[in-house]
């Protein structure tokens, strides 16, 4: 089994009562992936964490962590750690003294003392490690968090929104760390309601909404298929609307607050035809400039209408035609 990707989800799904909280998702995270799963609130990112790691059962579908099923056995989260939500410490003891806990768990190992203090170096706590949790910042329990599943030297790390709740210093620093931790070749598949933190950090994403994967690709193909959409600013903007609402492989025509339109265009040919018909119309063009459509616009538009896309039914979307 030792070929088999870190995570294999098919079909899972979670219902509570009435709520569809994780609906049919499949998704694969192979070796060496930091795998973002985004999505907003409520989407069921958490409850699809909780069943990777064991913690919770799917109503259908399944889940392999490489290759094994870890509602059958604890064997399955054997290179596996990580945890949901806020990680849980006796506050009264120090950090140091919770991981040695957290290691006498898994049983006894002579290596425990060394790696808790390699942990500790590794998620820049050592200095810190004699006080007691219960005075720990938010944080700091987050990277005691992340200590503690490294004491069992995860191939494969679950983090729930590891950021979520923390300054901007510790966002950056807990980025840093999972950047630190994929270079050590662990793989991660980390939850976020974040796209920028995804983008920052991630080879590849799934999208969901309200328990649906509305996504599933790498974000360099995912943004590609975005294509570009433009600024255009004319010596008579009016005008310039009536043109671009007739051309073909011209969508999405809006106004800026500060004046000029914003369109998307199927592709360059599009804008060359639109420059020239502008010339004719009497719009002459000040300002023509292309933008990279944000993961920001993809996420809105992905998630507001709840279809499952591949990236070309993106590219088709967002290079619609009017008629
Ligand atoms: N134990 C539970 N009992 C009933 N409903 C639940 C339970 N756990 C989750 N849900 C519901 O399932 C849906 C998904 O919740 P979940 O916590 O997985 O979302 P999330 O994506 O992690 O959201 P957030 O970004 O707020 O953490 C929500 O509607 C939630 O109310
Ligand atoms: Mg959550």
């Amino acid at each position: 089994m030792t070929g088999a990707a870190p995570i294999e989800v098919r079909g899972l799904g979670k219902r509570y009562g009435e709520i569809l909280a994780v609906d049919d998702v499949d998704l694969t995270v192979e070796s060496g992936d930091v795998f973002g799963y985004l999505g907003p609130n409520g989407a069921g990112k958490t409850t699809s964490l909780r069943m990777m790691l064991g913690l919770i059962r799917p109503s259908a579908g399944s889940v392999r962590l490489f290759g094994r099923d870890p509602q059958l056995s604890v064997a399955a989260l054997e290179g596996v750690a990580g945890f949901v939500e806020a990680p849980c410490f006796y506050p009264y003891l120090s950090g140091r003294t919770n991981l040695e806990l957290c290691a006498a768990l898994d049983g006894p190992d002579d290596g425990a003392p060394a790696r808790i203090e390699e942990v500790l170096e590794i998620v820049g706590l050592r200095d810190r490690a004699t006080d007691k949790v219960g005075g720990y910042s938010h944080g700091m329990r987050q990277r005691l968090g992340i200590a503690s599943a490294l004491l069992r030297q995860p191939r494969l790390l679950i983090l729930d929104e590891p950021t979520t709740g923390l300054d901007p210093g510790g966002m950056r620093d807990m980025r840093q760390l999972v950047r630190d931790l994929a270079a050590r070749g662990i793989t991660v598949l980390l939850s976020s309601h974040l796209l920028a933190e995804v983008e920052e950090l991630c080879n590849r994403v799934a999208i969901v909404r309200r328990g649906r994967v509305a996504y599933e690709g790498s974000l360099a193909e995912l943004r590609r298929a975005a294509g570009l959409s433009y600024r255009l600013r004319t010596t008579d903007d009016e005008r310039a609307r009536r043109v671009l609402a007739a051309q073909s492989g011209i969508a999405e025509v809006s106004d800026l607050s500060n004046g000029g339109l914003v369109f998307k265009a199927a592709g360059e040919g599009a804008v060359a035809e639109l420059s020239l018909a502008l010339v004719e119309s009497g719009a002459l063009v000040l300002e023509l400039i292309p933008r990279q459509a944000t993961l920001e616009d993809l996420f809105f538009q992905l998630t507001e209408d709840g279809a499952t896309a591949t990236p070309d039914d993106v590219a088709a979307k967002i290079a619609q035609v009017p008629v």
